[in-house]
């Protein structure tokens, strides 16, 4: 599938879509807490999403059985909720959410320290949600896809984390994936050259420890090899001739 250029009429309901995720997000945010359940959290997550007469774009995406994905601690992504599974002071939470708007999808992802959490996981939650802001420095027309990935990659590795290899970011529009994969490390090549239009989900997950992943035998949740914490943010973002605008993001 060749990467799409959105039209103003598609980039005005992606805006849409954005807010309303970054909305719930920052509800999400007010509503973590220990003794809660990652079930709990995506009841809530599907609740907000819904309010707003929008689709949680995860739900039976590929079979994915909830709205939000809520990975925990050495869980990078694609967490399943579960009743059973509480949340404690000191834990990482990663959420990962989409809305659909009218036909148009964004897709963001936060990770969280639940009450006191140790510096090294602050580190990290704080390393990963920068190499995102490092990356899309080079989201713009005239640079290159691979720009970003570098990038994010030039970033984070003095610190000695792991860059995730296996799961990458994507193009989104009236799809949640669409072309181009966006890696979070060093590509040798340069990738396609940016357009203005182009609507991309830009979404580093780093491992304190390794990169190496390996999924559970629930084929969805994605944990670190080495049992090390993983974090994970994410933007759905819009490349123009100057700086991207991050559309799931409110400030
Ligand atoms: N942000 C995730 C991604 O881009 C979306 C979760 S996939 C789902 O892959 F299957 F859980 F929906
Ligand atoms: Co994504």
């Amino acid at each position: 599938m060749a990467v799409t250029i959105k039209s103003a009429r598609e980039i005005e309901l992606m805006k849409e879509a954005g807010k309303i995720l970054a909305y719930t997000h920052d509800e999400l945010e007010k509503f973590i807490r220990p003794g809660i359940s990652t079930l709990d959290i995506d009841k809530k997550g599907e609740e907000i999403i819904r309010s707003f007469d929008c689709i949680p774009s995860f739900l039976n995406y590929n079979g994915y059985p909830a709205s939000i994905c809520v990975s925990v601690n050495d869980e990078v992504v694609h967490g399943i909720p579960n009743k059973h599974h509480i949340i404690k002071e000191g834990d990482i939470v990663s959420l990962d959410a989409g809305v659909i708007y009218k036909g148009y999808h964004s897709d963001a992802a936060r990770t969280y320290g639940v009450g006191e959490i140790s510096p090294e996981a602050a580190k990290l939650i704080e390393v990963t949600k920068q190499s995102f802001f490092e990356g899309i420095k080079f989201a713009k027309a005239g640079n290159h896809l691979y720009d970003i990935s570098n990038a994010i990659d030039a970033y984070v590795r003095p610190f000695g984390y792991g860059i995730v290899q296996d799961l990458v970011g994507h193009g989104i529009g009236s799809h949640l994936h669409e072309d181009p994969e966006i890696p979070n490390f060093r590509q040798r090549r340069k990738g396609i050259k940016l357009q203005p239009g182009m609507t991309l989900a830009v979404e580093p997950m780093i491992n304190i420890g390794r990169c190496d992943v390996e999924w559970l035998d629930d084929d969805w949740t994605v944990v670190t090899e080495d049992g090390s914490l993983s974090a994970h943010y994410e933007n759905t973002i819009l490349i123009t001739e100057g700086e991207p605008v991050i559309l799931s993001l409110n400030i």
